[in-house]
């Protein structure tokens, strides 16, 4: 399979490629060419056929789709593209971010997809799957995670737009929700973090997802039901729950 995986270099993203690695095409993008580099070596000894490393900023739209549209030319067809890279601006902020940085997350989490797709999908063939990670956090925003949150929720929307539009052409979207996962993302959250899963754990739910093309993965079970029971509550009494939640020191 040809495989395009942003967000390569850490985390989810990483431990996706290090799955897909044998007998696959893997081309990876991200910003630390190093972390590229070294996991490509890796991917070659795992069996991967070929590893082409990319390293951009994923908000660098211009370079971003100069990259896809090389890519496009190379592959005639392309069978699974997993938009992961993302950012959050952590909790420790007072949550009302500066518009840079508002920018910044929403660059990256949202308008990034559509740039790095945008090329690609005529590439696509029946069959082929595009994977978005969204977050539960896009059910419910907290005040130190407005950015986060409505970045992710927009992506919720493109999923949902996208998923219809493509449909006829037998073209997969699978968004993924998921709850806390270790990762260097969440080792720098200084609170308490509900069903926190490792990362094989997290990752195991999203493949599971992918390779059963769930439309709309939410998981952990428990974690969504929360959240969602607190969705159905009146406005007025959900927004006091939120204000009263505390952040927890580790
Ligand atoms: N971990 C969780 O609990 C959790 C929960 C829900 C959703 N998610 C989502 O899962 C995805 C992966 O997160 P993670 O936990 O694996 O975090 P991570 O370890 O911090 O990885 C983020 C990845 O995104 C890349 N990235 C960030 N900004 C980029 C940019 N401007 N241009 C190109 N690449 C960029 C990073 O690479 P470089 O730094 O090398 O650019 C890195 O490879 C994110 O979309 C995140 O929102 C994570």
């Amino acid at each position: 399979m040809i495989i395009i995986i942003t967000g390569a270099s850490s985390g989810i993203g990483r431990e996706l490629s290090r799955y897909y690695a044998p007998n696959n095409n893997l081309y990876l993008l991200s910003r630390r060419e190093d972390k590229l580099s070294s996991l490509s070596k890796e991917l070659k000894l795992l069996g991967a056929n070929s590893v082409e490393i990319y390293q951009v900023d994923v908000s660098d739209f211009d370079k971003l789709q100069k990259i896809t549209q090389e890519i496009a030319q190379k592959e005639p067809i392309i069978d699974m593209i997993i938009a992961n890279a993302g950012i959050s601006l952590g909790h420790s902020h007072n949550g009302y971010s500066s518009f840079k940085d508002l920018k910044k997350v929403v660059d990256v989490n949202f308008l990034s997809v559509h740039a790095l797709l945008e090329h690609l999908i005529p590439s696509l063939n029946q069959g082929s799957k595009i994977v978005l990670i969204s977050s539960l956090a896009s059910i419910i925003t907290m005040p130190s995670s407005i950015a986060y949150s409505s970045s992710k929720r927009a992506l919720n929307a493109y999923a949902q737009g996208l998923r219809t539009l493509l449909k006829p052409n037998a073209i997969e979207v699978i968004n993924i929700l998921p709850g806390f996962i270790k990762s260097p993302m969440t080792d720098k959250n200084n609170f308490q973090m509900p069903f926190i899963l490792t990362t094989q754990q997290g990752i195991k739910r999203i493949i599971y997802a992918i390779e059963n093309s769930k439309r709309c993965y939410k998981f952990p079970k428990r974690f969504f039901i929360i959240i969602k029971l607190l969705s159905f509550i009146p406005i007025s009494i959900r927004d006091k729950f939120i204000a009263s939640l505390k952040k927890d020191k580790k």
